[in-house]
């Protein structure tokens, strides 16, 4: 029999172990710190060393979500790495991640890979299988991964960052329970964002992208207005929190904008006082508490929807279960996805378990320098038969690290 309640029983967040300041970082741009700060909405940037790649990001979030929720590996029937910063054409992250966290031979693996919708198409996915009660009982461990590089003095630089996000998906899950009814799709061919084979880079139309964003919110709102029970379900104010993809945390003020006018079907101006102070009180309300992690990572581009559910869900008490919530996900190029979801019951006991806050505070915070000392060593470090790579060289602590590439294969140890 298909399980009815379906969804999040697990999550955890790692991210590299350097960050910058991002009023360091505007200060050498010649740039009014305010800009990054307010602008942007931006803190910190996590910025990862040639050791911190995709495979070794998405091991220690997978590792972590497993034992701070107890999970057996052996539970795990589906494995998804959604991700844009694979390494390697053909072979999946998935592989290396199904291998250091010990799964089981029988558990399908894949990667998925649309900009930053990778993680939630890895999400519907899995829930899905369990839905379909093809699962027989085993969960799915999804992780949301990736490395956002725009290049040095590019105007996506503060706007960089890299982590993972893993979750596991469950019959009756410990946290949030996923809405199978009501959901919204949306595509269209745009060159906003877009990363050819030859680049390490990432090519972006900045406020182009930012435009298509928006346009994918609403129609992925509206596709999923058309859904039965969507009239009754869908209204703002049902929500204790709205979550957006936040490739900087000013983003998710814009997207909770658009999303308010798809509601009331028409575009609100920022002459229209009154609008503007309900559709503010609303984003200081059910969005802004939520950014917090994501204004000290910077950008995860697939994982960064998760990382502010992350931080509601460190926050959540005995009163927000049972709450709606919504999720809106985009990827460029572009696709995007509105799911709702509800607070698990019980979910108030877990805040602890999934905080990444003490991780966050013991990173080392570089200087200019040695920032862009790394960002120029990542730009070599994948080719075949370099120089061994080093984790002490940048401080780093335990943990499986890429070593290098020997003999056409990547070497993690
Ligand atoms: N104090 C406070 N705010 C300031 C400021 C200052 N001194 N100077 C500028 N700002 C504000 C701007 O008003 C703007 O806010 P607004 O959009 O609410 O008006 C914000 O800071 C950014 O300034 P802007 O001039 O638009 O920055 P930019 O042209 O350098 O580009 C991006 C910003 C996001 C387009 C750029 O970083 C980028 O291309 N990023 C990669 C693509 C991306 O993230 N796309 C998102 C959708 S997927």
């Amino acid at each position: 029999m298909s399980p009815k309640s379906v969804g999040i029983d697990a999550m955890a967040f790692h991210g590299p172990e350097c960050f910058i300041d991002m009023a360091d970082l505007a200060v050498a741009r010649g740039v009014e710190p305010a800009k990054y700060i307010k602008g942007l909405g931006q803190t910190a940037m996590a910025v990862p060393t040639p050791c911190e790649d995709t495979v070794s990001l998405a091991i220690a979030a997978g590792r972590k979500a497993l034992d701070a929720f107890g999970i057996d590996p052996t539970q795990i029937g589906t494995l998804v790495v959604g991700t844009e910063t694979g390494v390697d054409h053909s072979k999946p992250v998935a592989t290396y991640v199904h291998e250091h966290l010990k799964l089981s031979s029988n558990c399908r693996s894949f990667e998925t890979k649309h900009a930053c919708l990778g993680g939630t198409a890895g999400l519907t996915a899995a829930v899905d299988w369990i839905a379909s009660g093809r699962a027989r009982g085993r969960k799915a461990l999804v992780v949301a991964a990736d490395i956002a590089r725009y290049g040095l003095n590019t105007p996506g630089e503060p706007t960089q960052g890299a982590g993972a996000v893993a979750f596991v998906l469950s019959e009756n899950p410990r946290l949030l329970e996923v809405d199978l009814d009501i959901y919204g799709d949306y595509t269209r061919q745009v060159m906003d964002f877009w990363r050819p084979l030859y680049s390490k880079y990432a090519f972006a139309d900045g406020h182009y992208s930012i435009n298509c964003y928006l346009d994918a919110l609403a129609g992925s709102w509206s596709d999923a207005m058309g859904k039965p029970g969507a009239a009754a379900g869908m209204p703002i104010g049902n929500f204790d929190a709205c979550f957006y993809h936040v490739p900087f945390v000013k983003m998710a003020q814009k997207a909770h904008h658009r999303h308010w006018e798809a509601e009331l079907g028409r575009a609100v101006a920022k002459e229209d006082t009154g609008l503007m102070a309900k559709i503010n009180a609303s984003f200081e309300q059910r969005v802004g508490p939520w950014l917090r992690l994501n204004s000290e990572v910077g950008n995860i581009y697939t994982g960064s929807l998760f990382l502010a559910l992350m931080d509601y869900l460190r926050q959540v008490d005995a009163a927000r279960e049972g709450k709606a919530i919504s999720l809106f996900a985009y990827g460029s190029g572009c696709g995007a996805s509105m799911l709702l979801a509800k607070v698990a019951q019980g979910a108030a006991g877990f805040g602890t378990r999934l905080d990444p806050q003490a991780d966050i505070d013991r990173r080392r915070r570089l200087d200019l320098a040695e920032y862009e000392a790394i960002t120029r060593a990542g730009e070599s470090v994948d080719g075949n038969d370099g120089p061994e790579l080093d984790p002490s060289s940048w401080k780093l602590g335990a943990g499986v690290y890429y070593r290098g590439t020997r003999n056409h294969m990547r070497q993690y140890g």
